[in-house]
């Protein structure tokens, strides 16, 4: 069987994704079920037909696109990523999982290949949690880590249910019906970006995912009070936003104090209630994310978000309440799929390390139905979440390469 990835053609539909987009070029924003995202869903929708793939939807919105093998009774091959992208973002993220896929399945279509096992691509619903708040809703839904009743709470900036923008946006059916029963896979990979510098610095084409660290979300809920910038003196303020300071420092050196170079905590967003510029902030709104390798210590550092919050409101009169909107365990990834990886990619002599996932992906639930793997490729500078994120054409068809040879393999 000889495969031969056609880079070009993968690289230039890769621009053509990134041009579904609500951020000037080369930034990329695309929100779950945005006009946008609905744009750029078709037309992948499109590309799975064309590659002769038999593309159904569920009720949230993953999209599956099956090669179908000649025993339709075997447990399925799966592969795929996202697309949604985070404000502000770039094109490869998510991305190289999807399009790579398809290329992956396109190549052995080419070679001749025939599968018994079908293979699937799979395109998850809203990886990113910028719309509902909460990552991996589509993997989570079809996996049971989080319930169909839990879903229908969730609720956008606009106040519209997943309900209610899920159907909007075509997706029919109810909820119950998402969930994939165990054994429906036999092996799930995921290609990805590294979103780190680890590959580039080592000069290794290629990244083997044995685990992926276990992410936590908070948010953080300060209510001071308000008044006239001028007229409030300061012995009498019960500033907000100075409590969310302090708090935000407390978080950072929660995760610096670990001991542990994995723990990692963020607050990526703090919103201050009324935002002008002659009034005491009376309200603040922080999302806090904490992530670590290992559960015990991630939530170590969770507790002592919550125990610093209760130290300030105490000390500056004000109230913190802290709300846990997910707190996920880590993923392993299956010995015998990390080996086939590392067969693939000694059999095209390409270097490849082990390493863990910082970054959370839809493998993270996947792997509670089904033995997962993921594939990494590198990215300059480790840049990921930003426009300026990239990666090469070569370091992609290398990535592609090794799967479309392990789904190969994983699938007769
Ligand atoms: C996914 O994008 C993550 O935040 O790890
Ligand atoms: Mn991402
Ligand atoms: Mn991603």
């Amino acid at each position: 069987m000889s495969l031969i990835v056609d880079r070009d053609r993968l690289f230039s539909e890769i621009d053509a994704l990134a041009s579904f987009s609500d951020a000037e070029s080369p930034a990329v924003t695309r929100i779950v079920f945005t006009p946008t995202d609905l744009k750029a869903r078709d037309w992948m929708k499109t590309r799975c037909a064309e590659a002769g793939l038999t593309v159904r939807q569920d009720a949230v919105g993953n999209i599956f696109a099956r090669w179908n093998g000649s025993d339709p009774k075997a447990p399925v091959v799966g592969t795929g990523s996202h697309i949604d992208a985070i404000p502000n973002a770039g094109k490869f993220d998510g991305v190289v999982g999807v399009l790579g896929g398809l290329e992956a399945i396109r190549t052995l279509r080419q070679s001749g290949f025939r599968p018994r096992h079908s293979i699937e691509l799979l395109i998850f619903t809203s990886e990113e949690p910028t719309r509902f708040g909460i990552g991996c809703l589509g993997s989570r839904l079809l996996t049971g880590a989080l319930t169909p009743e839990a879903a229908r709470k969730l609720r956008d900036k606009d106040d519209g249910t997943l309900d209610e923008v899920r159907r909007n946006a075509g997706c029919a059916g109810e909820l119950d019906q998402v969930g994939l029963p165990q054994g429906y896979y036999k092996a799930f990979i995921e290609l990805h970006i590294e979103q780190g510098p680890l590959l580039e610095r080592q000069q290794t084409p290629l990244g083997i995912v044995t685990n992926i660290a276990a992410p936590a979300s908070m948010r953080v809920m300060i209510e001071g009070s308000g008044g006239h910038a001028g007229g409030v003196l300061m012995p009498d303020r019960r500033d907000a936003l100075c409590a969310a300071a302090e708090l935000i420092l407390a978080i950072e050196n929660a995760a610096r104090s670990s001991g542990a170079i994995d723990t990692v905590a963020t607050v990526g967003i703090c919103e201050v209630f009324p935002g002008a510029v002659n009034s005491i902030p009376s309200r603040v709104r922080l999302s806090v994310d904490v992530r670590d390798t290992n559960l015990e210590r991630r939530d170590v550092v969770v507790r002592t978000i919550e125990n610093e919050g209760d130290s300030i409101a105490e000390r500056r009169q004000i109230s913190i309440r802290s709300e846990l909107l997910n707190a996920d365990a880590p993923a392993d990834c299956a010995p015998e799929l990390v080996e086939a990886l590392s067969q693939s990619c000694r059999k095209h002599e390409l270097g490849f390390i082990s390493m863990v996932s910082r970054a959370y992906h839809d493998s993270l639930f996947i792997a509670r139905i089904a033995p997962v793997a993921m594939l990494f490729i590198p990215c300059r500078n480790g840049y990921s979440h930003r426009p300026d994120e990239y990666a090469s054409p070569e370091d992609i068809a290398r990535g592609v390469l090794v799967l479309a040879e392990t789904l190969a393999a994983l699938s007769q």
